[in-house]
């Protein structure tokens, strides 16, 4: 397995119990992410999106099929590795931001490194400057209802990429945005993919897809293209 390879699924199945039955919400989908790379995920309501990005961020489990993210096996990993895993090296964009409504900006961007146990002073420094990247610099004392929809979600992707975490995942990060302030946070994840970040959002939009390296089109759970991510790094990583 190549360090190039941020992610790698292998028929991956997931299924949800409503009542007595079962939905499928992913269905055998295998797909190769290099290090590095912005995916867009796209397709119908219902087709999947959230469920991969909650699987590859170990909020969820895979049924069958085997998981691998930044070189760990998560299909087979304890609920306390995988807090670890995502505290450490993977953000996540809620659609609905989820920022914290008592706390600023400043202060829910450091939470996460809080949680890893820096100090105050080293947590709000890193805060600011992430925070300054994303092009918010001077709000750090506002609270969230104090800012724009894409100020609140500039501020969600700051506490995602606070203490260099290597893989950002980000479920319809402009999907309740103007598209002038969706193109603006989309720049800032391609950025993002530039300084060797991996990037994988799901969008409805099909003016993001121009800013990705690869798109992934699911259907009623199904992968539709095959020929995801067939670079010279990931061929042969478990795609076949
Ligand atoms: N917790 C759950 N319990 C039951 N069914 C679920 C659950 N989460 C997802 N599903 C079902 O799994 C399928 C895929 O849902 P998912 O949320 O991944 O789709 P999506 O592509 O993100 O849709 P959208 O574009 O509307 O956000 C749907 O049929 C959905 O109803
Ligand atoms: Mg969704």
């Amino acid at each position: 397995m190549g360090r190039n390879v941020a992610i790698v699924a292998t028929g991956v199945s997931k299924t949800f119990p409503v009542g007595k039955q079962a939905v499928t919400a992913l269905r055998d989908v295998s797909l190769s992410l290099p290090v590095g790379t912005l995916t867009a995920m796209t397709g119908p309501s219902g087709s999947g999106k959230s469920t991969l990005l909650h699987l590859i961020a170990g909020l969820e489990r895979v049924d069958s099929g085997t998981l691998e993210v930044l070189g760990n096996q998560i299909h087979r990993c304890t609920a306390a590795e995988l807090s670890e895993l995502r505290l450490r090296e993977i953000g996540f964009i809620h659609q609905d931001f989820s920022l914290l409504a008592d706390l600023t900006l400043v202060e829910n961007v450091r939470l996460p490194l809080e949680a890893m146990g820096a100090t105050r002073g080293d947590a709000t420094a890193a805060a600011c400057e992430a925070m300054d990247r994303v092009g918010l610099k001077g709000l750090e004392q506002r609270f969230p209802a104090e800012v724009s929809g894409g100020q609140q979600q500039r501020a969600a992707i700051a506490r995602a990429i606070i203490g260099n975490r290597t893989l950002v995942l980000a479920d319809e990060p402009t999907g309740s945005l103007d598209s002038k302030t969706g193109a603006e946070i989309m720049g800032v994840l391609a950025r993002l993919r530039d300084e060797g970040v991996t990037v994988v959002l799901s969008t409805h939009n099909p003016a993001n897809l121009s800013h990705a390296d690869q798109v992934v089109v699911l259907h009623d759970g199904t992968l539709l293209s095959p020929d995801t991510a067939e670079s010279p790094d990931t061929l042969g990583a478990g795609t076949a």
